[in-house]
């Protein structure tokens, strides 16, 4: 096994009483996640809550250059991550030996989760050599589940919903393709193996590699950790949150009047201790975040929601 860049939580000697998100990523630029020693995630680590280790892809290859990538079959430009580098480093990683899948080839494979799961793993075989986790893929609870996640343009939108979902599993493991993108057979593999496999976009722009997404997906999963925030407050507030989902109102603070623009008048009458907020400050906030949904967004909110209930 390659000597991981491991950021393990430093707790020497104390007992840990909580479940420890396990997150491995993946990439042949695993210096990129030194970043996530900073800032809240840091401190996450430096809590215990979280426990990551970025690894280096290119310590699976086996050849003089290191090489991950190859021609696309079939012609175009650039290259395409090989699946044989990758498989011998999630076989690793999940635990995993390695198996043959049988495919039913009449069915057209766009690399949708949907065409993905025409894919079953031999019976014969995987019978004897998938690991506990294709084994007991529909009776082990979501959370116990590893997570296989491949950040990609095309794939479907990682939305705050994805997050709140992904907050809960005990293992994520983030696969960043670079180049062309990854052989679609990576993902079908893995979840004909019975893995929870997802492949999500952060936008539709195009990014040089998956680095950034997996940056971005981590920073809003980790966030929803219990004891992750100073105050948990604000993660129940801000926007894509809660029952309706609205964008978040514009926020102040001081002072009242800065270069001639001032606080609407409704919040400096409303302000009263610093974490209440007060039926007025609610009355100006709910429509002001409809309509700032319903104009930035394709939803159209209800405004009839009684104030009340929030
Ligand atoms: N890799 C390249 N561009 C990406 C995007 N927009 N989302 C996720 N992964 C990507």
């Amino acid at each position: 096994m390659p000597a991981p860049f491991s950021y393990a939580p430093r707790l020497a000697g104390v007992p840990v009483l909580w479940n420890i998100m396990k997150i491995d990523i993946v990439s042949v630029f695993p210096e990129y996640f030194e970043v996530l020693n900073l800032s809240l995630l840091g401190k996450a680590q430096e809590k215990g809550l979280v426990e990551v280790t970025a690894h280096n892809l290119r310590d699976w290859t086996h050849d003089v250059h290191h090489s991950v990538d190859d021609t696309p079959v079939g012609g175009g430009a650039g290259m395409v991550m090989k699946p044989e580098v990758w498989s011998e480093c999630l076989d690793e990683l999940l635990h995993l030996e390695p198996t043959t899948v049988t495919y039913d080839s009449t069915v057209t494979c766009d690399s949708t989760a949907d065409a993905d799961d025409t894919a079953s793993a031999d019976t014969a075989e995987s019978a004897e050599s998938a690991t506990e986790i294709a084994a007991n893929a529909d009776t082990v609870p979501a959370t116990d589940r590893p997570v296989l996640i491949f950040p990609n343009p095309s794939a479907p939108l990682f939305t705050q919903q994805d997050a709140t979902e992904l907050s809960h599993a005990n293992h994520l493991l983030f696969g960043c393709g670079r180049y062309e993108g990854y052989d679609a057979r990576i993902p079908q593999y893995y979840r004909a193996q019975g893995v929870d496999v997802r492949e999500y976009s952060i936008g539709d722009y195009v990014l040089n590699g998956g680095e950034v997404a997996v940056s971005v997906m981590l920073e809003a999963i980790t966030r929803l950790l219990p004891g992750f925030m100073g105050n948990a407050a604000s993660i129940v507030e801000e926007s894509y949150t809660g029952e309706n989902a609205l964008l978040e109102h514009r926020q102040y603070t001081k002072p009242a009047d800065w270069r001639g623009i001032k606080v609407p008048d409704v919040l400096l009458s409303a302000t009263t201790r610093r974490s209440t907020v007060s039926a007025a400050m609610r009355r100006w906030r709910r429509p002001t975040s409809c309509v700032r949904t319903s104009s930035r967004r394709w939803i159209v909110p209800s405004l009839t929601r009684p104030i009340a209930k929030r």
